[in-house]
């Protein structure tokens, strides 16, 4: 997500904090700033574009102090602009602070702070609540005020504090957003990620959550939440600054893989409600009147997202009981579907920026429809044409095949399919709970999914697929946009020919390509379908095909027939296309890296498609 700096030493810190931020551009970024100590004050540069513009921005006067913080912002709670980019201050301007993460809490407590300090926000952001908090509490002591803060503060942030009383101190603290320590020679460093450090130092020590440190150029302290001292062990790092870049992983697509349990957590993040065993998305601003009388919802989406909208069709089918229409953008925009002011249009994409999806967005805008855009991007163009958006919080998704960002726009669509049931009166209390609690224990389950184990099971099952030229990807339901989805990311990074079929169709013409040793990926993780599912697998087993099965540790039966397995946790049969895709993104990953491909950067293929 963001990128933070913070520097104290006797070292002049603009260039140092402007390398700190360059390291961390790969991350993606929108805005950078950065704050200095002069003559007592602190001073802010920041804005819109890239940290090459902030440097342009910062004249010599800048280049003369020996502390700051630094900070890349990606747009979260306001759009890219120079009021909301990072560091923000106080309204006296004696505390500064950047932040990485999310304030859940921050409507409150900036309703608190105008009307109790007769505060003015100057920005739409979460964190500017932090440094008027701070200073409302500030009582000579950066440190302990900071905690005092904190204490009120609900939600996940790595958080760098500098006061213009203490100008060489920083305050830090962290919760559920990494921040580490590097430790130099008379001086002393901050940063979100290890690249931001390298070039000046490997010795780091690494914040943990609930943990507040005070760094001054001499001296590194860290402290639990009461205040008490906390013993940290100095890690020596040895990755070199590609391998830091990527978490210390070969390839960005396997970081983002390995991510995704984090960004399922975020994107479930205060939009559920166990208590009441329901899905809160007040934040979408359309009337319950309006929702209620939905005739049909349009999902349009390109590649990656279209899979998601194909689960998104079942889901808001099932449990919300209103028809849905799925179509690829690009054929959206030029076939004449029966579009009227009384259906919605979803459309999902994870740049925002995709030309296709934002044809069909104005399409069914002009024709009257209200439009919900699912996106990663604030800012992007389909969130600013959308009349609603609901963001997926995956982070910026740097490799070209999409992961992190999929099953992110899956948890989206269960959250509008459940709370469109809730307000339509579709789902039983007993249902919209069980629904809830699956949500919840999806980040557990992936992490499951992705343990050590599991890759490794998959690693070697890739051996045999790696020397294959095709492959198919079959399933039932809701397993046949996860086959597709499978299938898609296999061409697309080890460019082996697969193909998606509907486990169903394959007598119907697909069966005459199975030979002996043909490597079919077998998706059976829905209860209702198994036992056809398992049938079709026989008809496969006996052309000789070899079949890989994904299924749930409840269908015990499975492996029996097949010549290698797959299992996932049990779960309800609606959600587990949020897990049974992960073995298929490891399958696509694994093979790839086997074949000498280009992981992250697929031959023939961009990130973003501004093209029709
Ligand atoms: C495949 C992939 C693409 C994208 C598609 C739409 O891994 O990433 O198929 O899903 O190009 O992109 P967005 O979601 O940005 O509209």
């Amino acid at each position: 997500m963001c990128g933070i700096v913070g520097y104290t030493g006797t070292r002049v810190a603009g260039p140092v904090l402007i390398e700190g931020l360059k390291k961390l551009e790969y991350r993606g970024y929108d805005s950078a700033g950065l704050a200095f100590h002069e003559n007592g004050q602190l001073i802010i540069t920041k804005a819109a574009g890239s940290v090459a513009d902030l440097e342009k921005l910062l004249d010599d006067k800048h280049k003369t102090f020996k502390a700051g913080v630094g900070h890349t912002r990606w747009a979260t709670h306001g759009p890219p602009t120079d009021l909301n980019a990072h560091p923000h201050s106080s309204a006296s301007g004696e505390i500064v602070v950047v932040h990485n993460g999310i304030i859940e809490n921050h409507r409150a407590l900036r309703k608190r702070l105008s009307e109790e300090a007769g505060i003015e926000f100057r920005s739409e952001t979460d964190s500017e609540v932090l440094a008027h908090l701070i200073e409302y509490y500030f009582d000579g002591d950066l440190l302990t005020t900071v905690r005092r803060a904190m204490s009120e503060v609900e939600g996940s942030y790595a958080l760098v504090v500098a006061g213009s009383k203490q100008p060489d101190l920083l305050v830090c603290a962290r919760q559920a957003s990494p921040l580490i320590i590097g430790i130099g020679e008379g001086e002393n460093f901050v940063a979100s990620d290890i690249p931001a450090l390298l070039t000046h130092t490997r010795k780091t020590c690494i914040m943990d959550d609930g943990e507040f440190a005070s760094i001054t150029p001499e001296k590194v302290e860290l402290f639990d939440k009461e205040g008490l001292p906390v013993e940290k062990e100095i890690f020596e790092i040895t990755w070199d600054q590609e391998a830091a870049e990527k978490g210390g992983y070969d390839h960005f697509m396997l970081k983002e893989i390995m991510e995704q349990p984090d960004a399922v957590r975020e994107t479930l993040r205060q939009r559920v409600d166990l208590e009441a065993g329901k899905v809160d998305l007040t934040e979408l601003e359309f009337s319950a009147q309006e929702l209620s009388k939905t005739e049909r919802i349009f999902i349009i989406a390109c590649g990656t997202a279209y899979h998601a909208g194909l689960i998104g069709k079942m889901a808001i089918e099932s449990i919300a009981g209103i028809p849905v229409e799925v179509d690829v953008a690009s054929e959206f925009r030029y076939r004449d579907p029966l579009l009227n002011p009384n259906q919605l249009a979803i459309v999902i994409s994870q740049s925002g920026e995709t030309a296709d999806t934002l044809a069909g967005l104005r399409m069914a805008r002009s024709k009257g429809l209200k439009v919900l855009a699912i996106t990663n991007v604030v800012g992007s163009s389909v969130s600013r044409e959308a009349d609603q958006v609901l963001y997926t919080w995956a982070g910026p998704e740097i490799a070209v095949a999409s992961t992190k960002a999929y099953v992110t726009q899956l948890i989206a669509l269960y959250l509008v399919a459940t709370y469109l049931g809730q307000i339509r009166g579709t789902v039983e209390p007993r249902q919209s709970l069980e629904l809830v609690e699956g949500l919840l224990a999806l980040p557990g389950q992936l992490k499951q999914v992705l343990s050590e184990e599991s890759r490794t099971l998959i690693k070697n099952y890739c051996e045999h697929l790696v020397n294959w030229d095709n492959a198919f990807f079959i399933g039932r339901n809701l397993d046949y946009p996860v086959a597709m989805e499978g299938a898609l990311k296999l061409k697309e990074i080890s460019y082996i020919h697969a193909e998606a079929c509907a486990a169903g169709e394959l007598k119907h013409g697909p069966l005459a390509l199975i030979e002996k040793g043909l490597p079919v990926v077998a998706l059976a993780t829905q209860e209702a379908v198994l036992d056809k599912t398992m049938s079709n697998v026989q008809v496969v087993n006996a052309r000789g095909g070899a079949v890989f099965a994904i299924t749930r540790e409840d269908f015990d039966d499975v492996s029996r027939q097949v010549e290698a397995v797959f299992y996932l946790p049990a779960i309800i049969d609606i959600l587990t296309p949020v897990l049974s895709v992960v073995p298929t993104q490891l399958i696509a990953y694994y093979t790839a890296v086997a074949r000498g491909c280009s992981v992250d950067k697929p031959r023939n293929l961009a990130k973003s498609v501004t093209v029709e």
